[in-house]
């Protein structure tokens, strides 16, 4: 059965975590969904594992959607949330309903995720839900403004470990279905996790979120750089190359193809 948001929620109360990872295109979408994944993240961090710039910040809205549109195709139970990428809602609401439009029509994906919880982030995520948009929050690390924040921890002071926590608080009410947690203590992670009555995902944010996200090239040994937090499940480059040498052996020796 394909997975809804009253699901995530069910999950949240039950304390059976949720799984979740990202994808950029049709065939990693497909292999994950089959996996097992719950939720699949089309997020903007393919601006860095697929397109290869060095922030979010350059992936356009079309890109987006061009990525989102091939990820769907290859998804049958997972959830499905989509990035707005970087200025393509913090101009209005109604840029941000525009876009958030867009990526749910164009690209057949049911949610989408934000970043941030001030006030104009919050007015955006009620609005968006009144009008049947499901939004995913994400607050603590928020890398597109890597250019204010850099990539490091966030919510150390008790000032900041207030605002974060007064920002999840706003954005379940604002009637965000989940909130992604990057880069913050473990026990301020926690109590976000005990405070909102949604799903928590953390990135970074210790063992008590309600469900876990990773960037799947860090998951999978793919990423030319991987953040501290996050774990090489396997070393994918190693055996593609040492798969592309065996492929280069046999061509060069004449085995393959096989003669017929
Ligand atoms: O873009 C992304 O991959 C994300 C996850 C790290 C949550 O936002
Ligand atoms: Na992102």
């Amino acid at each position: 059965m394909a997975v809804t948001i009253q699901q995530l929620i069910k999950w949240k109360q039950q304390r059976r975590s949720i799984i979740s990872l990202t994808a950029w295109d049709y065939s990693l979408a497909r292999v994950l969904d089959d996996a097992g994944v719950d939720m699949i993240l089309v997020g903007d961090s393919l601006a860095m594992v697929a397109l290869g710039h060095n922030s979010t910040l350059p992936v356009t809205l079309d890109q987006m959607i061009h990525h989102a549109t091939a990820v769907r195709r290859g998804v049958k139970r997972a959830l499905t949330v989509c990035d707005l990428p970087f200025l393509s809602y913090q101009e209005s609401i109604s840029q941000a309903i525009h876009s958030a439009g867009r990526i749910v029509k164009e690209t057949g994906v049911t949610a989408i995720k934000l970043e941030g919880g001030h006030p104009r982030i919050i007015s955006m995520v009620r609005e968006l839900t009144l009008i049947g948009i499901p939004v995913m929050g994400h607050v603590g690390l928020t890398p597109q403004s890597v250019n204010i924040l850099g990539y490091k921890q966030q919510g150390k002071t008790p000032q900041e470990a207030d605002r974060i926590l007064n920002e999840a608080v706003a954005l379940a009410e604002a009637g965000a279905f989940a909130i992604i947690l990057e880069h913050i203590p473990d026990d301020l992670a926690a109590t976000i996790t005990a405070t909102v009555p949604i799903p928590t995902i953390g990135i970074g944010a210790g063992i008590k979120c309600d469900g876990q996200v990773l960037v799947t090239t860090d998951l999978l040994g793919l990423s030319d750089r991987i953040p501290p937090f996050a774990k090489a499940y396997v070393n994918l480059q190693e055996i593609i190359t040492n798969t592309v040498q065996e492929f280069t052996q046999d061509v060069q020796q004449g085995k393959f193809p096989d003669k017929g």
